[in-house]
């Protein structure tokens, strides 16, 4: 053999090794645990033969402990980039089998490359954490790596998507990247706390387990940590590709379009039904939206999170949109901390990275108590307002039913730059709902009432007839036009095309000062 074919040859040696991670034990044992390796995570997220490996001969450089005994190629994080549905992506998945997936100084530069190399060409991350944490041997190096993928994390923020997978442990300080991303997946199993059971039984006397603490059902349901939860791997690898085909590469792109069959003028007949008699009476906003985007197609975002307001990505006549809703059926689609949390993330996300905005209302207006009170709902629905107020994105609103007070303002109203504001002819656009105001309106006469019922009964009426009606708002050009309700499909795609060259920016500024 020459020696070039010798060396080829043990260039191919060492990939091999280098692929084996930790050793063929460790895999077995991390197939034992129902998980995948960090490099058949790649293999399904990514389009047959499109990975390119980069850093497959890093090592990591420890000496304390005896760590220069247990080096591995590759040092317990696959990076590289490769295509998802023909678009370009980058990549890196912890490997759990070398070393707990911990991370090491090393381990984070080869993270920060693909990080700099994806800014630099504009182009989605996606990191798949599984890991132990700081590697412990390596003291401050580890803290320092954290730290430095922190700090892409928020230069990436606004410039390129970034989407966490989380399906593994993902523990301490480690938790701030997926945090500092747009999007993070969790999958059953996997968990994210910053201090574990064993030291919050310490300090706390609380008995927890992971999965109490910080699984995915927790994260998607309690915490709103999690966007997406799911069953398992395969579920999570592929929400993240049907994400993706909803966003752009970069702040700078828009979104492709995806082509659809679906009719653009669809009618929907019952939609002319659907707002019940009882204007106190629920119907469910999840049914309105599947009729109206392409093919009814909607990926929910927080889905189990904050529910009385929905929002996700669908699409019109094959354009990508964000939607947020209010849902009737859950609180009466009220609006609360958390709700509104919620919902100025997603504004803000859909802002940052040109997709239009379509929002369906039907608010009975901000949640009231000591609860929310206490908990800052003056804050956080400031938070929706103004995410709101600053999208310069395409905004089209449809009022269906209630857009009261301070939440008709706040729901993308024509004051807050919406482009196109519609409302159904069931739209109640009032200061507040006919029984509140009457209370406060002849709260007197109301007490001296010989018939209470029959006198509130005939001045909510009076009201009604006066407040509880779209033209009002449309008589100040507030609502740009009153649409059948059946044709709400056709008239948002209308909008959508018509506002295809909307060009808009804010004042020249250093950062804003959003009311956190
Ligand atoms: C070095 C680690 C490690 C770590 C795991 N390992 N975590 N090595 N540093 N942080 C090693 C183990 O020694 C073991 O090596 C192998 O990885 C697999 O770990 P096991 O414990 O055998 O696996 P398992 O039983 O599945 O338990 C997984 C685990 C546990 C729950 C994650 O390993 C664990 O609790 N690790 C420590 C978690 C932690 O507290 N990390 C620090 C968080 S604070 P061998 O050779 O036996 O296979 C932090 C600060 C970040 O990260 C700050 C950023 C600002």
């Amino acid at each position: 053999m020459s020696n070039q074919l010798e060396q080829v040859k043990a260039l191919m040696e060492l990939r091999e090794k280098a692929r084996l991670g930790g050793g063929q034990k460790r895999i077995d044992s991390q197939h034992s645990k129902g998980k995948y390796t960090a490099r058949e995570r790649i293999t399904m997220l990514l389009d047959e033969g499109s990975f390119e490996e980069f850093d497959m001969f890093v090592t990591h450089r420890c000496t304390n402990f005896g760590m220069e005994k247990t080096t591995f190629l590759g040092d317990g994080v696959v990076t590289g980039y490769g295509t998802i549905g023909g678009r370009l992506v980058y990549i890196f998945a912890q490997d759990f089998t070398v070393i707990g997936g911990s991370l090491s100084e090393t381990f984070a530069k080869k993270i920060c490359k693909v990080m700099d190399i994806a800014m630099k060409v504009g182009a989605p991350v996606i990191g798949i954490n599984d890991s132990g944490g700081a590697r412990i041997q390596e003291g401050v190096n580890a803290l320092a790596g954290y730290a430095e993928i922190f700090q892409r994390n928020i230069l990436a923020s606004g410039v390129i998507p970034q989407i966490s997978a989380i399906f593994g442990p993902c523990a301490g300080g480690a938790v701030y990247s997926p945090a500092l991303t747009d999007f993070t997946v969790m999958s059953k199993g996997s968990y994210m706390f910053l201090t574990g059971p064993k030291v919050v039984k310490s300090v706390l006397g609380e008995d927890v387990t992971q999965e109490t603490l910080g699984g995915a059902s927790v994260h998607a349901s309690k915490s709103g940590v999690a966007h997406f939860a799911v069953n398992d791997e395969v579920e999570g690898i592929e929400s993240i590709k049907e994400l993706l085909s909803y966003l752009p590469q970069n702040n700078m792109e828009k979104v492709p379009e995806l082509p659809t069959n679906d009719p653009i003028a669809r009618k929907e007949d019952f939609l002319n039904d659907i707002i019940p008699d009882n204007p106190n009476k629920p119907y469910d906003m999840y049914q309105v939206i599947a009729s109206i985007v392409d093919d009814g197609k909607f990926l929910e975002v927080h889905k189990d999170y904050a529910r009385s307001l929905i929002v996700g990505f669908a699409r019109f006549d094959g354009i990508s949109v964000g939607i947020v809703a209010n849902q009737p059926s859950v609180l009466a689609g009220v609006l609360d901390s958390n709700s509104s949390r919620k919902g100025a993330r997603f504004v803000r996300f859909c802002d940052a990275f040109n997709i239009p905005i379509v929002t369906l209302e039907d608010v009975p207006g901000f949640l009231p108590g000591t609860q929310q009170e206490y908990n800052g709902i003056i804050l956080h629905g400031a938070k929706l307002l103004y995410a709101f107020g600053e999208a310069t994105v395409p905004k089209i609103t449809v009022v269906l039913r209630k857009a009261y007070g301070g939440a008709y303002c706040v729901m993308s109203s024509k004051h807050l730059r919406g482009d196109i504001n519609y409302a159904w002819p069931t739209a109640e656009i009032a200061v507040m709902g006919p029984s509140g105001a009457i209370e406060i309106l002849y709260g007197k006469e109301l007490a001296e009432a010989e018939n209470k019922d029959a006198f509130k009964a005939d001045k909510e009426k009076e009201y009604r007839d006066a407040f509880a009606n779209p033209y009002n708002a449309a008589k100040y050009g507030y609502i740009d036009d009153v649409i059948e309700p059946r044709n709400t499909r056709f008239r948002v795609i209308r909008a959508l095309r018509q506002l295809q060259n909307k060009k808009l920016s804010n004042p020249q500024k250093k950062h804003d000062n959003l009311p956190l």
